[in-house]
């Protein structure tokens, strides 16, 4: 059974805000055990972004949102609601939708903030749509904002290189025809203990100790999210393309979380996918958690990559675990 909108409701514009500051992979071999042969190889990436210090998630989300804002010809105070995917606000309260809507003056909306690590974009964007779906809601923005450099722990060499930081955003409105056709998003509460943050929460507030204990950066275990994302984002992609009855050749873009080029490639096996028909930027901004897939459908937009009536996938996999894809046709 597909889920199916009410009305139709498509992205209309796109925009992404990255910080200036590259890090290649040769410039981390400078402070920990690493090089540029293991990163490359085993992740597809060779340089990532990072923000200065005192930078926070609203600083990213707010150019981007305003990036989008104007190429949509549209104000922020014609916004109903924003709603930002992140798992490293500005801080726990307020939201970091608060705190975007106040730098941009969006008077007229209101909005939170949704946690679901690599997958939250996704979740933010059918989420934003079905408000739009409602007839409630006229005009969403949907951002995906993440400062990884700020919960990594830059001694370990297993989590350190993987992560970049970035903001994509996109605005939702109901259009004619096409839009979000069929989406699908799981959780698995029993990974959680392969990828999480252990302090800092409720749960085990900061202390001295856990500062000491450096508890309030990523743990992971590699291998064990490896495979499940590879099995996951390869079944749900196709899930997306065979109830839907949609042939691999009808495909124009396939857009995945930018976690790993081998979990990126495995699914766009699984999909019998052309060559070049997979978005990849995980070579130059890593993984940038909640922002891969809308900077992705950016760049892909400003390459050309994607016009109007395109049909388009976007899967994700990550912490908790949390997976989603979603069908679309490109309204832009
Ligand atoms: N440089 C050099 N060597 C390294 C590095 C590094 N940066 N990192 C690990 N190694 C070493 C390890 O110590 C190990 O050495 P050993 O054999 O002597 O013990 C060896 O390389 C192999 O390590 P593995 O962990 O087995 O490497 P693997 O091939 O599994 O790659 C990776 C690790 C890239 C993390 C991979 O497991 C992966 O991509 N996992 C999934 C990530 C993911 O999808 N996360 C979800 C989204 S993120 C989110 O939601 C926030």
């Amino acid at each position: 059974m597909t889920r199916r909108l009410a009305r139709p409701v498509g992205i209309t514009a796109t925009g992404q805000h990255y910080p200036e500051r590259v890090y290649t992979n040769d410039d981390l071999a400078q402070f920990m055990d690493t090089n540029d042969e293991w990163i490359r190889t085993r992740t597809g990436i060779s340089q990532r972004r990072w923000v200065e210090p005192g930078q926070g998630a609203s600083d990213l989300a707010a150019p981007a949102l305003q990036m989008a804002l104007d190429r949509r010809g549209m104000k922020a105070d014609e916004l109903d609601a924003i709603i930002i995917a992140t798992v490293t606000p500005d801080t726990f309260f307020p939201s970091t939708a608060c705190r975007v809507q106040e730098k941009l003056g969006a008077t007229k909306a209101y909005g939170f903030d949704l946690s679901a690590a690599c997958s939250g974009f996704l979740y933010a964007l059918t989420t934003g749509a079905a408000l739009v779906a409602s007839g409630t809601h006229q005009k969403v923005a949907v951002v995906g904002v993440d400062i990884m450099s700020s919960i990594i722990n830059k001694e370990d060499r297993t989590t350190a290189v993987l992560f970049g930081d970035g903001a994509g955003a996109v605005i939702l409105e109901a259009v004619p025809e096409g839009g979000i056709l069929d989406f699908e998003h799981f959780i698995d509460g029993s990974g959680g203990c392969h990828l999480f943050m252990p302090a800092g929460g409720s749960a085990r507030p900061a202390s001295a100790e856990t500062v000491a204990a450096k508890e309030h950066f990523v743990v992971q275990h590699g291998q064990d999210v490896f495979k499940k994302a590879v099995r996951e984002m390869a079944e749900i992609s196709r899930l997306m393309l065979d109830r839907n009855q949609v042939s691999p050749d009808d495909l124009k873009l396939f857009v995945p979380h930018q976690a790993n080029l081998r979990i990126m490639d495995a699914a766009a096996k699984r999909l019998e996918l052309a060559e070049g028909r997979m978005m990849v930027n995980i070579n130059e901004f890593a993984n940038t958690t909640a922002a891969t897939i809308p900077t992705a459908l950016h760049q892909a937009q400003e390459q050309g990559r994607l016009g109007k009536g395109d049909t388009v996938v976007l899967s994700a996999f990550g912490a908790g675990f949390t997976w989603g894809a979603v069908l679309l046709k490109w309204s832009c």
